[in-house]
């Protein structure tokens, strides 16, 4: 794995040359959200594939490049797009910038995606707030990392998203007077959406909603120590005794739709957590 970390070092360094200078929040945007980047007064943009040992995105819909500058003081590091392990990529390939951030400096991450609502009570559109999660990707991004740059081999995950960026989140969320649930993500592989007995399942093991990312990069937040919170936003409700198909294209555009809400909610909470420390507990 001596390699992995050179490679980590390595797109650091040429990102830290390129002007990417100590960001303090890393950012990921999930499908269709991408209106965040109006309230990044933006000093630099990188595409990916500019950038050694980055993986290239290959879901269209995702655009595919590094945001860097800042909200109200706070200094950020928007990945506009993200890995999914269904691309075909590996687990340590897709948590890679997660690593590149964590040696870039950054002292929180925050996630968004698309997801599919199972608890009853969401529908289209709705914002959730993940409290918990349920890992049921086929493989973890911290297996073969047995250096101890990585952090703990065996990290506790009790509290994998941080509760005081979630309070935030609870406040500048009532504050906007916008709802936000909270809830338990399950994180599939994908990428086909799920049957009906599948749905069913999911909810019978807990899920309040399911997705096909998030999980991986905050397994790999927690090993770093990078305190991290998520939001969905609910694309589908998934009812398995009411199951109306849905395709991809439908999801992206109730994705778009909640973006602008969900953009300022995570532009408020930028500024909000600014010289906020111990975000862990
Ligand atoms: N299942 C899995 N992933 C998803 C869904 C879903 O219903 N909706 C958006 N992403």
């Amino acid at each position: 794995m001596e390699n992995y970390l050179q490679k980590i070092h390595d797109t650091a360094q040429y990102l830290i040359k390129n002007g990417i200078l100590s960001p303090s929040t890393g950012i990921v945007l999930g499908t269709g959200l991408g209106q965040l980047l109006q309230h990044i007064e933006v000093e630099k943009t990188i595409p990916y594939h500019e950038i050694p040992h980055f993986p290239i995105a290959t879901v269209e819909f995702h655009k595919g490049q590094l945001v860097y500058g800042k909200i109200g003081d706070v200094t950020v590091l928007a990945m506009q797009g993200r890995f999914h392990y269904y691309e075909g990529y590996s687990m340590q390939q897709i948590t890679f910038p997660i690593r590149v951030m964590k040696e870039l400096g950054i002292k929180q991450l925050l996630l968004s995606n698309a997801a599919g609502g199972i608890n009853s009570a969401y529908k289209k559109g709705d914002l959730v707030l993940l409290d918990d999660h349920i890992n049921l990707q086929p493989e973890n991004p911290l297996r073969g990392l047995t250096d101890p740059a990585f952090g703990s081999r065996f990290p506790d995950m009790s509290q994998p998203y941080s509760p005081v960026l979630a309070k935030a989140f609870k406040n500048k969320a009532a504050e906007l007077g916008l709802h936000l649930h909270e809830g338990v993500y399950a994180s599939v592989i994908g990428p086909n959406l799920e049957t009906r007995a599948e749905y069913r399942y999911l909810r019978n093991i807990g899920a309040d909603l399911v997705g096909m990312s998030t999980v991986p990069e905050v397994i790999v937040a927690n090993q770093a120590g990078i305190p991290c919170a998520a939001v969905s936003v609910i694309t589908d409700e998934c009812d398995p005794d009411n199951l109306k198909p849905v395709d991809i294209a439908e999801i992206i555009e109730v994705a778009g739709k909640a973006d602008a809400k969900l953009s300022q909610l995570f532009a408020e909470v930028v500024k909000s957590i600014h010289g906020v420390s111990n975000l862990k507990s």
